[in-house]
């Protein structure tokens, strides 16, 4: 019994150590620590302009900024979604119905995408958090594309569009830093 427990111990101690160890290191974001984040960013104007009028980011911790990154990507994502399927039922022309209908699943699958973002940032896998932003990029970009196929038509969604990409290239910078 001694014996067991002599070995229990230490295994004990070892659990909790490693436990502490790796908790999460809750560093405030610090101003320089947005710069260097937006440095990263292909618009970093875009991007700074995105987190310093957010009022969250003068509280965070570096994953709860790439939480909030995160999350206004799905409010505008979820946004534009609303908005196509208002369109879609405001619209009877063949040719636009076919690109919306696309986008429409097109940003489905964007909204998709930051689910899972939320989950990996979650399990701190920022590779992962990445990949989604990546993915979000390119369907969004997919569908405004889907405007250029012959006979091309102009695109209702180029800003959407265009908002999605940056901010989800915020999501990106926001996981490539390193403090
Ligand atoms: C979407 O993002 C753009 C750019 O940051 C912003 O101007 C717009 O207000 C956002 N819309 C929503 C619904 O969050």
């Amino acid at each position: 019994m001694a014996s067991r427990l002599l070995l229990v111990v230490p295994l004990l101690f070892l659990f909790l150590f490693c436990h502490t160890s790796s908790a999460r290191v809750s560093v405030k974001v610090t101003k320089l620590m947005v710069e260097k984040i937006c440095g990263l960013a292909k618009n970093p104007s875009f991007c700074l302009e995105v987190l310093t009028s957010d009022p969250r980011t003068g509280y965070a911790d570096l994953d709860q900024l790439r939480g909030v990154c995160i999350n206004l990507a799905m409010v505008n994502v979820t946004d534009t979604e609303k908005q196509i399927n208002l369109m879609l039922k405001r619209s009877s022309k063949e040719r636009l119905r076919s690109s919306l209908t696309k986008c429409a699943a097109d940003y489905s699958n964007a909204i998709e995408q930051l689910r899972e973002a939320i989950d990996f940032l979650g399990a701190r896998d920022y590779d992962s958090v990445r990949d989604r932003a990546s993915l979000v990029i390119s369907v969004t970009m997919s569908c405004e594309l889907s405007f250029r196929t012959p006979p091309p038509i102009s695109s209702p969604l180029t800003q959407n569009t265009k908002n999605a990409v940056g901010l989800a290239d915020i999501i990106s910078a926001a996981c490539t830093f390193r403090p």
